[in-house]
């Protein structure tokens, strides 16, 4: 039996914080407490730091044909990224192809990480395009006594992924019905195209109208038409990427209306605006991502809303594309221009800095956000996503004082460029345990083969306690 005793650390959890040790044994955690002194293989001091649940990223894009190129991080490089910024699982988005069985698409998707093994344990959600075939429903009913409780829908992207809200409303009720739980990206993509058509033939072809096209109203009818029709075949619903008012205000509406109903913003939402995609020089083409940046007032109301619990949890949706050779896709034609951004390594850095270190909300907050909700919602706790006995030693040595300057040149993400770059902050990952097993030491990779496992989540709702129509 390997056993790692992590001593004088402030441990923190989504409930609390206390000085404290840690035992670890075989991979989970054995023993938390005050003045623990067992014997153990190895000592790790964590005076002056805190130790914290590793994170958990449910919004990842590795590796993903998307946008007439595939993103640039694969499963080992961009796990190395998300352990070097205190992430130790990441539920990444499968995606089917058109007229491919849903099994199939998870095969596929399991192959490219074992091509590539992960830094970090591995979940898959299932994006579905095509419902339109033979047992495609059945195999959708049996996908979270499967280890996969969570599909995902695109209101957007016409002419790609896009779903009708037929196929939204037949996938929705078999996952209501059978402990799944429903994602959407939630923006009105018919709308969208118009707009995109207008703005070309206007010869509006520069990445700032990657804003004008997608106005907050686009996201906003969106956001509220999944929340309707999610409740109307009883579904829970998560919303990914939150990023303005107008959005917020449908979440707030359909859980006063009793709906069940959880969402998520994403650091570029909190750090850039619309006006970053109007840097000259092809600059703002780093910052097409989707629904795009808003204003200062939007960030605002996204800090608030995590601060007061209108919103559950904080992800990377990291979908890096290079901006030398993919970005310049569309160079002359904004909407060529491949639609991600990258961030799975700097989420925990600048939460802590940008969150806490500002006052905007605490330490447990901080966790509850970036690990503990993220575990619940998606079948991971309590394995994943708190420090307790019989949980997963799956932890984060955090240096609080410990000043970083935030850049490409030294991300360990394939991306070439960083949405935060010269960003100073104050507070970063010093050690990383996946398992009780170390991979990352003085925040930097430790060498040797990666150790992420392919996990099998539980059904929704095992470890979540049902809304019951107010806010979290
Ligand atoms: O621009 C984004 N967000 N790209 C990734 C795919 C998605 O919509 O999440
Ligand atoms: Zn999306
Ligand atoms: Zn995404």
């Amino acid at each position: 039996m390997t056993t790692t005793l992590i001593q004088g650390g402030l441990i923190v959890t989504s409930q609390g914080e206390a000085h404290g040790d840690l035992l670890v044994a075989d991979g989970r955690i054995a023993l938390v407490g005050g003045g623990l002194d067992e014997a153990a293989d190895t000592v790790i001091h964590a005076e002056g730091c805190y130790v914290l649940p590793g994170a958990v990223d449910p919004h990842t894009h590795l590796e993903m044909p998307f946008g007439g190129t595939t993103t640039i991080d694969d499963f080992t490089s961009g796990t190395v990224a998300a352990a070097c910024g205190g992430t130790t699982t990441i539920v990444d988005f499968c995606l089917q192809e058109p007229g491919q069985a849903l099994g199939e698409a998870l095969v596929r998707w399991r192959e490219k990480a074992h091509r590539c093994p992960p830094a970090v344990d591995v979940g898959f959600h299932l994006g579905i395009v095509d419902l339109d075939l033979d047992g495609a429903l059945d195999e959708l009913a049996r996908l979270p006594q499967e280890g996969v409780p969570s599909l995902k829908l695109f209101m957007a992207y016409k002419g790609a992924l896009m779903v009708d809200d037929e196929t939204m409303v037949r996938a929705m009720r078999v996952a209501g019905a059978n402990g799944g739980l429903a994602m959407v990206h939630a923006e009105n993509g018919g709308a969208i195209a118009v707009l995109i058509e207008e703005a070309l033939g206007r010869g509006e072809t520069e990445p700032r109208y990657h804003a004008t096209t997608r106005p907050p109203a686009t996201e906003a009818e969106a956001t509220g038409r999944a929340i309707e029709l999610a409740a109307l075949v009883d579904c829970p619903l998560y919303v990914v990427h939150v990023s303005c008012e107008e959005a917020l205000a449908e979440v707030d509406a359909g859980r006063a209306a009793g709906h069940q109903v959880w969402a998520e913003t994403c650091p570029q939402y909190l750090f850039t605006t619309a006006e970053d995609l109007a840097r000259p020089g092809f600059e703002g083409g780093k910052y097409v991502f989707t629904p795009p940046p808003r204003t200062p007032a939007d960030q605002e109301a996204l800090w608030g809303a995590l601060a007061g619990g209108r919103l559950d949890a904080v992800t990377s949706d990291h979908c890096p594309f290079r901006w030398a050779d993919q970005k310049t896709l569309g160079e002359d034609d904004f909407s060529k221009i491949p639609n991600g951004g990258p961030g799975i390594e700097e989420r925990l850095a600048l939460l802590h800095h940008f969150g806490v270190g500002a006052g905007r909300f605490s330490l447990p907050r901080l966790v509850e956000l970036v690990s503990t909700g993220p575990a619940r919602m998606f079948g991971l706790h309590p394995r994943k996503g708190t420090i307790a006995p019989g949980a997963d030693a799956d932890l984060v040595v955090f240096d609080p004082a410990r000043r970083h300057t935030i850049s490409a040149a030294t991300h360990h993400s394939r991306v070439d460029y960083s949405l935060y770059e010269g960003f100073e902050v104050v507070g970063a990952v010093r050690d990383v345990l996946l398992r009780g097993n170390p991979i990352v030491r003085d925040g930097e990779p430790v060498e040797g083969p990666p150790g992420g496992e392919l996990l099998s989540r539980a059904p929704f709702g095992s470890s979540l306690p049902i809304r019951d129509g107010g806010a979290a």
